[in-house]
């Protein structure tokens, strides 16, 4: 069996140890002989890396080589993938982005609306470097991508990359919801076949079939989903913020009549009553800070003084988190040529045939050795095209005013946002955005 070699993108991220936790559990089927971490703040490389050659040394012996640099060609040289989760400005900025929407009257979200609009201008740049230099040194090696707002950046990675198919743009929060939709039918996600369509944060389940027998749970899913649900399939769920999103699922579902939304659409489709949850002192950012990324971090420097994991309170058992798991068997599909289905930002190219064929859209896709297959949605009823369209529109003109450097397009993307709207609110809140982010964004004229 061939054996690859992998770079961990951000590798400072709070996911990075629940990924290398799985690359231990799948070695069977998609076994590695180098990892390499890369990152560009080296105190937080430095915590994973030392981390990792512990977690290696005990449960993935027979690696040949664990590297964590800062140097992009050791990092970048010889790979087959690359496994990209990188915060350009870090959660110091996703907490100006909240904060900044919320002092203007909007809702403050890392991905949706005027935050994640900033947080777009601010990824796009770093992540065409980051590939540009990526295909200096492996042009063929894989890219999957989890690096948000997804949406802009997949929109953009089109643009600049329109050929290279082995950049894969993805996104956890479809099989998060599956986890739980599999959780109260008592089965497991892998058991269920989604039919879905959308833009990424943005899409509906249409059926969730059962994969042995074909039936479909979705008018099950829906009855039983109409009154909240106590979500427990993964512990970051049991903070403030994600427990009022699943909870809030039941009003979406009882208030439309078909399909299962993504949670995300509640920033859309109730944005006033979103916004009016939110702290403006204390947002979400603040949270993670406080809690998940000082935990992660915390286990990690207790690991490395301990010097060791077996024995310890910190055993790795099988259960990591779906973001985890989602990535690496997606490597292991392409390695292995399974041809198994994977939501995926992909360009539409007729499969929602009535909307933009250039339109990222959010997919179930067939995934092998050659790459990303999607599969025909057909049409989608009015609601659904006209949300998209409006939301795809905001996508492209957000993409091009970062590329433009268009002030005017960056003020459009704004407007159109369900979550903005004003046009002097757009220009307050441009007006603040482009200051702090001065250093990530590119001019605008
Ligand atoms: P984090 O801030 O904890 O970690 C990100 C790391 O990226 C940091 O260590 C930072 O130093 C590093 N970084 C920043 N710019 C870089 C660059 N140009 N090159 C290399 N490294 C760089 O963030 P996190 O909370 O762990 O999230 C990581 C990313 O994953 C974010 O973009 C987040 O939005 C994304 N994410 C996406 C999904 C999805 O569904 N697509 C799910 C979860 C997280
Ligand atoms: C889900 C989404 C990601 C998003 C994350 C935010 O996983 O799919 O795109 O980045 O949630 O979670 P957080 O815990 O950082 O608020
Ligand atoms: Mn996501």
């Amino acid at each position: 069996m061939k054996k690859y070699s992998i770079c961990i993108v951000g590798g400072g991220s709070r996911y990075t140890p629940d990924m290398l936790a799985m690359l231990c559990n799948q070695k069977g089927r998609f076994p590695l002989k180098k990892i390499v971490l890369y990152d560009i703040e080296s105190e937080r490389q430095e915590v994973v890396g030392k981390y990792a050659k512990i977690l290696f040394k005990e449960y993935y012996p027979e690696l040949e080589e664990v590297v964590y640099t800062t140097d992009e060609k050791k990092a970048f040289q010889d790979i087959d993938f690359a496994l990209m989760q990188i915060r350009a400005g870090r959660l110091k900025m996703r907490e100006k982005d909240e904060k900044i929407s919320l002092k203007h009257g909007c809702l403050g979200q890392e991905t949706c609306g005027a935050g994640g609009f900033a947080y777009g201008l601010r990824s796009v740049p770093a992540i065409i470097d980051l590939i540009k230099n990526i295909r200096t040194y492996s042009p063929k090696c894989w890219i999957l991508n989890y690096s948000n707002p997804a949406a802009i950046v997949a929109e953009a990675t089109k643009r600049v990359f329109p050929k290279d198919y082995r950049i894969i743009n993805i996104c956890d929060m479809p099989i998060a919801i599956m986890d739980v939709y599999a959780s109260v039918l008592g089965l497991n996600r892998r058991d269920l076949e989604p039919k879905y369509f959308g833009l990424n944060h943005f899409g509906w389940f249409t059926h969730i079939l059962d994969k042995k027998t074909g039936e479909d749970y979705l008018p099950k899913l829906r009855e039983i989903l109409k009154t909240p649900v106590d979500v427990q399939t993964e512990p970051l769920f049991q903070e403030k913020s994600w427990k009022s999103t699943f909870e809030f699922m039941s009003q979406m579902i009882n208030d439309y009549d078909e399909y299962l939304p993504n949670t995300y659409l509640q920033y859309y489709l109730y944005p006033e009553k979103m916004k009016n949850k939110e702290n403006p002192e204390y947002t979400r950012a603040n949270e993670v800070m406080d809690g998940n990324e000082k935990e992660t971090y915390n286990r990690m420097n207790k690991i490395i003084s301990l010097g060791k994991i077996h024995g310890t309170e910190y055993e790795i058992n099988s259960e990591v988190g779906c973001h985890a798991e989602y990535i690496v068997d997606l490597a292991t599909a392409i390695a292995n040529n399974t041809n198994e289905i994977f939501l995926i930002i992909t360009e539409n190219n007729g499969v929602i045939n009535n909307i933009s064929p250039d339109a990222m859209v959010e997919v179930p896709c067939r995934v092998g050795s050659n790459g990303v297959e999607p599969l025909i949605v057909g049409n989608i009823p009015t609601f659904y095209k006209g949300l998209i369209e409006n939301q795809y529109a905001y996508e492209k003109l957000a993409v091009d005013a970062c590329l433009e450097g268009s002030y005017q397009k960056a003020l459009q993307a704004l407007v159109l946002n369900r979550t903005v709207i004003n046009t002097d609110t757009a220009k307050e809140l441009l007006k603040d955005l482009i200051e702090v982010n001065k250093g990530y964004w590119n001019k605008l004229h």
